[in-house]
């Protein structure tokens, strides 16, 4: 397979644990992205309780719709979004934020722009020919109210043996210090995983965290570098790097679709929150049948 990224970018990718691609996603490709996930909220009929996603760790841990989403899509609300008597303060396209996580499997148009040769190629020369897509998500980080996402290590959440995952992380839109881009801290992937996100059986029995390591995440923002970049960059994430972005107050959202892979070949355990029915298994990104 040919190489798709630079040899700087594969040096900095196992150096710093994370690079930055530029012009990986057209304006074309963007648009068709964000017109769908706005489609796939309007389409969306939310069941029972509002699902909100912070990452307050209790209100992720027990919620039905948050632990069977690894194989469905389903739209999280921002925890702003409601105003003192439960209404919306703004249009539902404004308030949600987070689709996730199967439209990479679910969805013709998200499957077409993450099943390719160019992504397949990009997994390859980090090391990972055998890359699994396993999880999918798309972030709105909408103006005013887009929610802080607290320093976190993405093997935290998906977790394999050995550690594998792999964010592939894609600005739709311009995300800049203003409307809450990534930050991240060099060099930190080679530092431990410091907990594990388990669930504690089927999908109503809930999660815990299981601390591996007690030493402190770097602190936000100060231990942090900022990732700005333009529409169209693609920002490549070992799984055991520490990162973490801000609240947006700002007048503009900051879209982004973020793919989650790991290694056919680890171990992935069947505590983790994310399980897949055995009719819906994992898809390689270099063997799907693309439409
Ligand atoms: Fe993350």
């Amino acid at each position: 397979m040919a190489q798709v990224l630079s040899d700087e970018q594969i040096e900095a990718f196992h150096r710093d644990g994370f690079a930055v691609v530029h012009d990986m996603v057209g304006p074309e490709s963007r648009r068709r992205l964000m017109e769908r996930a706005v489609e796939l909220v309007e389409q969306w009929q939310p069941t029972g309780e509002q699902t909100v996603f912070t990452t307050e760790e209790q209100e992720r841990t027990s919620n039905r719709e948050f632990l069977s989403s690894g194989s469905s899509i389903w739209c999280f609300f921002e925890s702003e979004a409601f105003d003192e008597r439960g209404e919306l303060r703004q249009p539902k396209h404004l308030s949600i934020n987070k689709i996730g996580h199967a439209q990479h499997d679910l969805d013709p148009i998200f499957s077409q722009f993450s099943y390719t040769d160019d992504l397949a190629g990009v997994a390859a020369d980090i090391g990972m020919a055998d890359a699994l897509a396993l999880q999918s998500m798309y972030i709105f980080k909408q103006p005013g109210i887009g929610g802080e996402v607290g320093c976190h290590q993405d093997s935290t959440f998906l977790y394999t043996d050995p550690l594998t995952v792999t964010g592939f992380w894609f600005a739709l839109e311009d995300a800049t210090l203003d409307n809450g881009c990534l930050w991240a801290a060099p060099g930190a992937h080679r530092d431990p995983l410091r907990k594990v996100f388990r669930r504690l059986g089927d999908d109503d029995a809930g999660t815990e965290f299981e601390v591996l390591d007690p030493s402190p995440l770097p602190e936000a923002p100060a231990d942090l570098v900022p990732l700005e970049v333009p529409a169209g960059t693609m920002v490549l994430l070992d799984g055991r790097l520490p990162h973490w972005s801000d609240v947006n107050r700002s007048e503009k959202s900051r879209h982004a679709y973020t793919l989650h892979c790991i290694s056919e070949s680890a171990e992935y355990p069947s505590w983790n929150w994310l399980q897949r029915p055995a009719d819906m298994p994992l898809r390689r990104l270099d063997r799907c049948d693309r439409a």
